[in-house]
């Protein structure tokens, strides 16, 4: 970047300065602010913690062992997914006691990890899951599940259908649901202590929530009649975040931990649940440096120095970040501009109005992009993943080193 003093914009990250943080890790850069964070984790305990439903962080939004470490001091629990997640937590030093493994395809590996209790319970997906688990558990030490059905809730940004549950892969039906739990009957192995139901992402009404729980309270009686004592219901995660900064936030956390806590009042269950994106995404930035900026056709092509191989989503789903100038020498009147990355696809990040004079070398940062980025990062045209560093009060901590192009090939057997 440009390293004059007369910048039109000159913004900064957690206190520290977009350019002393490009100049010190380069770009892109993935950075992630721990007030931000730690005022999301104070907001849920005060909304849900308060009514004593216990919140987890879906540990696939983003985990890296440092993140893990900072989790370890919160009351927070940890849902992993994969053997890289827990081993990641294990790292950071997150305690077993407060982890729980979800997944609908459990690896032998993992499976093995679950009976020697490296995580508190098993959210158990299907019945071959079930077999498997109880294969390998001591019937006199039983494995703590939790049975993930599908409630036949499917929820979209602003709607939500019941579809019976035959329309997502995930858990078991609640048609099927009475088998499963005269078969988990059978199997000392395993004891039962509670059911789940995630219902999707990016929601931003109440109401798919409240019919969740609904669901997943009429599953507990069904449960309870057939004799197991259901401790627990997980409502799963999906809670809504906003583009930018500035704009209103999708879903209020304490109408929705309002509304579960008065559907289950007096049932004498526990809640709980497992948001990623709403914990981690506002804490997240991505920082990158303008590479070129093109008028062609009718359109301007602002190119930045990452995209597709650091954060996919955008071309995946299109999903939207705010793209805000942090460091620029000439800004001028805001004009129509389209985003794109520097891969060897038309990886457009999306139409956004930006200044006319965003020129090479300038840095503009994607906001809220804490979730689902860096953890679905990848070395696509074999780009190294971005560093990771944590900003905090005007400090910086480098806390993922970026891939050169030794670690790209270092798996190579040539
Ligand atoms: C089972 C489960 N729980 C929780 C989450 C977290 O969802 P979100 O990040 O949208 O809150 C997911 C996301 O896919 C999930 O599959």
């Amino acid at each position: 970047m440009r390293t004059d003093d007369a910048l039109a914009a000159d913004k900064s990250l957690g206190g520290v300065s977009a350019r002393e943080l490009a100049e010190t890790y380069g770009t892109p850069l993935f950075v992630v602010d721990l007030d931000e964070l730690d005022l999301e984790i104070d907001r849920f305990g005060r909304a849900f913690g308060a009514r004593e439903i216990a919140v987890g962080y879906a540990g696939k939004a983003f985990l890296c062992a440092a993140l893990a470490e900072h989790l370890a001091a919160t009351p927070l629990r940890l849902d992993v997914c994969s053997l890289g997640e827990l081993v990641t937590a294990e790292r950071g030093g997150f305690p077993s006691a407060r982890m729980y493994f979800h997944g609908c395809g459990k690896t032998g590996e993992e499976l093995r990890a679950i009976v020697e209790r490296r995580v508190a319970f098993d959210v158990i997906d299907n019945r071959e899951e079930l077999e498997r688990l109880a294969a390998l558990a001591p019937a006199s030490d039983p494995v703590d599940v939790m049975l993930r059905i599908n409630t036949g809730i499917e929820a979209h940004t602003h709607a939500f259908v019941r579809t019976g549950g035959e329309n997502t892969k995930f858990g078991i039906p609640v048609a099927q649901l009475p088998a499963a739990l005269v078969r988990v009957a059978e199997l000392p192995q395993l004891r039962l202590i509670g059911l789940h139901a995630h219902i999707g992402s990016q929601i931003a009404e109440l109401e798919p929530f409240l019919a969740n729980v609904d669901e997943l309270l009429a599953a507990a009686a069904i449960a309870v009649a057939q004799g197991h004592p259901i401790a627990e219901l997980i409502c799963g995660g999906g809670i809504a975040v906003e583009e930018g900064p500035g704009d209103p936030r999708p879903l209020e956390l304490e109408a929705l931990a309002a509304g579960l806590a008065e559907r289950a009042a007096g049932r004498g269950l526990r809640l709980g649940i497992e948001p990623g994106r709403a914990l981690i995404a506002r804490a997240g930035s991505s920082l990158y440096c303008v590479m070129t900026v093109k008028a062609q056709g009718r359109r301007r092509f602002v190119v930045l120095d990452g995209g597709l191989a650091d954060n996919p989503r955008p071309m995946l789903y299109g999903a939207r970040h705010l793209p805000e100038v942090m460091a620029a020498r000439s800004l001028g009147p805001d004009e129509p501009a389209t985003l794109t990355g520097r891969s060897c696809e038309n990886d457009e990040m999306g139409d956004y109005i930006l200044p006319r004079g965003l020129a090479a070398g300038d840095l503009v940062a994607m906001r809220i992009t804490g979730a689902y980025t860096y953890s679905m990062a990848s070395n696509y045209n074999r780009f190294g993943r971005p560093p990771v560093v944590f900003v905090r009060g005007g400090h910086h901590r480098r806390v993922i080193r970026g891939e050169s192009a030794d670690d790209v090939t270092r798996l190579d057997m040539v």
